[in-house]
């Protein structure tokens, strides 16, 4: 039976993550779940914004979902974002991020892309130093991150029957490291298609890239990018899925993953009952399908997503009842 490390965290991710979890239950009834602490709040608690305990937890399940941190906006001696930790120590490399158009929320139908974010270096490798007036920030790219976020961007379109492979860089500014970048992809990509898969592969420039995101996103089916590009252009992306509160995600390393919804923690709105539980739900389907393997139970959950949209009007993401759409989601599944 699959295990789960259940980390609500902060604001509205205490809210979302328990509807989530009763949802994951209501498709795999012997799921085994176990509370972990994570997050500002845990922090000011104890410290620490990331216990051992909770590190410890997710690796030994496999598996956790996560809802949100509230970060300081200034430096906090000793603190650190509880993600930001939790993807580095667990070496969750991949972020894959997926929009899809979904009834009567998004702005558009025909949109269903798969942005796959390298999730450990790039500028996120918090390398960054003042000197007098000048303040400087490593980017830092690597053969070994390239090639395994292009490795898995590859066998996740194999696995979903995907066709087309977009690399999105700025090698024209950045020839060395965004060269690097590239070239891994390339690599990874052409071994493939020589072993059979089938796939196309194209590459645009970021600046491009967010153009077309806006402009014709129907034409992006699996995308690779590094981090600062993956993070930026999937909130941008998201909008089309139905905003933050439809946008899942999963981190996902070798030996364990971590799905969260792409949204913060809210403070205008925690504590409402109002937030949405549709991001933290399509998180779950995410280690369903992904972690578990178990792609009738992410089916099931997608599908009963579509059909409470359909039935209802969500179309305002601000203004819904978590409980309420918690409740009609397990009387449809
Ligand atoms: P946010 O995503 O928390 O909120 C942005 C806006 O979207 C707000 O108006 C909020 O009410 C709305 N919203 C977000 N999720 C929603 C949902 N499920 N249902 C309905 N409305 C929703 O981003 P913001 O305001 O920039 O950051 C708030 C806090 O969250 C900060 O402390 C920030 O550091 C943290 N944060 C944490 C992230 C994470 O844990 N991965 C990601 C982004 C922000
Ligand atoms: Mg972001």
């Amino acid at each position: 039976m699959p295990k789960l490390a259940v980390i609500p965290g902060d604001g509205i991710g205490k809210e979302v993550i328990p509807a989530a979890v009763e949802v994951l239950r209501a498709v795999i009834p012997g799921l085994e779940t176990v509370q972990a602490d994570a997050g500002w709040d845990c922090f000011r608690r104890s410290g620490t914004s990331v216990p051992q305990e909770t590190l410890d937890m997710i690796q030994e399940c496999g598996a956790g979902l996560f809802g949100a941190v509230s970060s300081p906006s200034g430096t906090v001696k000793g603190y650190q974002s509880a993600i930001l930790v939790m993807r580095q120590v667990l070496d969750l490399y991949a972020n894959i991020r997926p929009v899809r158009s979904l009834p009567v929320i998004s702005p558009r139908e025909g949109v269903d892309m798969i942005i796959v974010r390298e999730n450990t270096e790039g500028l996120y490798s918090r390398i960054e130093r003042l000197e007098g007036d000048r303040a400087e920030a490593k980017r830092v790219i690597t053969r070994k991150a390239s090639t395994r976020i292009a490795a898995r961007a590859v066998a996740l379109a194999a696995q979903l029957g995907r066709r087309k492979l977009t690399i999105v860089h700025k090698a024209n500014v950045l020839p060395v490291s965004d060269g690097l970048f590239r070239d891994c992809v390339l690599d990874v990509a052409r071994t493939a298609v020589e072993a059979g898969q089938d796939l196309e592969v194209d590459e645009l420039l970021v600046d491009v890239a967010a153009l077309k995101m806006i402009a014709e996103p129907e034409r992006f089916d699996v995308v690779v990018t590094t981090n600062l590009f993956g993070d930026i252009l999937s909130d941008a992306a998201s909008y089309w899925g139905g905003g933050l509160g439809t946008a899942p995600s999963l981190n996902w390393g070798e030996t364990c993953a971590v799905a969260e919804p792409v949204h913060g923690s809210a403070p205008d709105i925690a504590g409402q009952g109002t937030a949405n539980p549709i991001a933290s739900v399509l998180s779950g389907a995410m280690l369903a399908r992904y972690v578990w393997k178990n792609a009738k139970a992410a089916d099931r959950i997608e599908k009963a997503v579509e059909a409470v949209l359909q039935q209802e009007d969500y179309s305002s993401q601000l203004a819904c009842s978590t409980g309420g759409i918690t409740k009609r989601l397990l009387e449809v599944l």
